[in-house]
């Protein structure tokens, strides 16, 4: 298993969406395997594979408090939404930046798991939220990008004087 380079906003790559995986096989395996790892180690909820610049549509999620539930979601597409939630949002790709973002309370996803057998999973509250959150990144888009343009700006002014002050 390898740690994986986490892109950091606002990296063009971030923006790439992500293609379905046309087959799970064991490259697909291992990539879930160094993305699980990788989030781990970042202490973070989920991540999806456009944030280590592998653009194919695949998530892992863990938001359990004993970090041993892990979520595999292979091609996620939401097939039912409802509610409304507002939980305040963290990205591994953002880092010590959070902010809240309007998303369905609860879901309905299909999915194909890292054997490649499709699932089906209701989910709600942390979990429905991560899931949203991860499946935008595949699509090419940051949390912080739900933001007006003058906050997003002001985001990217205060991380360009941050990194440049620890390089
Ligand atoms: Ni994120």
């Amino acid at each position: 298993m390898a740690l994986l380079k986490i892109l950091l906003y606002p990296d063009e790559r971030l923006h790439i969406v992500a293609d379905p995986v046309s087959k799970v096989n064991e490259e697909t395996r291992l990539l879930v395997r160094d993305m699980a790892e990788t989030m781990y180690s970042a202490r973070g909820i989920g991540l999806a594979a456009t944030q280590v610049d592998v653009h194919q549509r695949v998530i892992v999620i863990d938001v359990s408090d004993t970090h041993d539930t892990l979520y595999v979601f292979i091609n996620p597409e939401i097939v039912a939404r409802s509610g409304e939630s507002d939980y305040e949002e963290g990205c591994l790709s953002v880092p010590g930046v959070f902010g809240k973002v309007s998303r369905a309370h609860q879901i309905t996803v299909n999915a194909l798991d890292a054997d490649g057998q499709p699932f089906t999973l209701d989910a709600d509250g942390v979990l429905a939220v991560c899931i949203q959150h991860e499946m935008d990144h595949l699509l090419g888009k940051v949390f912080v990008e739900y933001w007006s343009q003058m906050k997003q700006s002001r985001l990217r002014t205060k991380l360009k004087k941050q990194r440049r002050k620890v390089m």
